[in-house]
């Protein structure tokens, strides 16, 4: 397995392209993120972000351009290096991908899978250390207490902490959150997004996540990349960004400095089948569930 060399970035896309049918959704995307660093990921709907998560751990392989992640080049890689780069990456997703009648201890450890041979059926066929090392990540995110109780009786906030131990566990060097806090209410979010934001800073993991409130990624992130119709439009500080600044990224009538009047066309019209495509995401994410295992 490919190591990252020290100081190369965790995440570096170089004049990333992606179409779908012939339809380009992200156009000459350069982005390079270090260690430690939690990135935001802004943009209106059908934008390009989850495309983008997805070209990072291999899920899409870009049409043009490079991506590296974690000193790999997905578009490079065999099955098995591909399986291996993921196990190295952390995804969370909206929709939390819990299994709802097993405990919260249970799903954490599912965590484990991509490091154990054998299927596990219950906490103690899981090694003792593992089970420790699952505790523990469920404490860090305030949930040992819980963690017999059923995934399908906790709170979404709960589910989502959940679901950031099991990353944990994984041993992740780089998390990508796609829109982890798009179904809860703001306490719960902001709780998951500091927890997020806490475990980067102690353990050094980037974290790249893709966020619709304004005000969250400029209060948690150390930079905001914003997206728009498939194009980087903005990558500065969140220290130096106002509210009114991101929130312009999402007004239709705003044409950014450099971007042509007839991209934003296009972004419209992709704007416009976004509904149909969040559908989409969510079948996807499941396969890739299934996939990182
Ligand atoms: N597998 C696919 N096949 C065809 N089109 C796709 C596919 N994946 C994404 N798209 C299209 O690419 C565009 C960007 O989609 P993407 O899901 O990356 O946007 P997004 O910024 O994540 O939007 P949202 O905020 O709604 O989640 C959309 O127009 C979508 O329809
Ligand atoms: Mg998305």
């Amino acid at each position: 397995m490919a190591e990252r060399i020290d100081g190369e970035p965790v995440l570096s896309l170089s004049e990333v392209g992606k179409g779908f049918h012939g339809t380009t959704v992200l156009d000459g995307i350069s982005l390079d993120v270090p260690q430690g660093q939690f990135v935001a990921l802004a943009g209106p709907s059908g934008a390009g972000k989850s495309t983008l998560l997805r070209l990072v751990n291999g899920m899409h392989l870009p049409d043009s351009g490079t991506v590296r992640t974690l000193g790999e080049n997905p578009a490079a890689c065999s099955r098995g290096r591909l399986r291996a780069l993921r196990a190295r990456v952390g995804f969370v997703f909206q929709q939390f991908g819990l299994v709802g009648r097993l405990t919260a201890l249970e799903n954490v450890l599912m965590g484990s899978l991509a490091s154990l041979r054998l299927p596990r059926y219950g906490v103690m066929s899981y090694p003792r250390a593992v089970r420790a090392r699952a505790v523990e990540q469920l404490d860090r995110v305030g949930l040992a207490e819980l963690r017999f109780q059923r995934c399908d009786t906790l709170s979404g906030g709960q589910q989502q902490r959940v679901a950031v131990a099991r990353t944990l566990l994984q041993g992740p060097e780089l998390i990508l959150a796609d829109e982890p806090v798009a179904s809860l209410d703001p306490a719960a979010s902001v709780l998951v997004l500091d927890t997020l934001k806490r475990i980067s800073a102690e353990d050094g993991i980037s974290v790249v996540c893709s966020l619709h409130q304004i005000e969250l990624a400029l209060a948690t992130a150390d930079r905001v990349v914003a997206l728009r119709g498939g194009r980087l439009v903005l990558d500065e500080p969140a220290a130096d960004l106002t509210a009114d600044r991101l929130r312009a990224i999402y007004d239709p009538g705003e044409t950014r400095a450099g971007q042509a009047e007839d991209r934003d066309g296009q972004a419209d019209v992709r704007d416009g089948q976004a509904g149909a495509c969040v559908g989409h995401a969510e079948a996807r994410d499941g396969q890739v569930e299934a996939r990182d295992g």
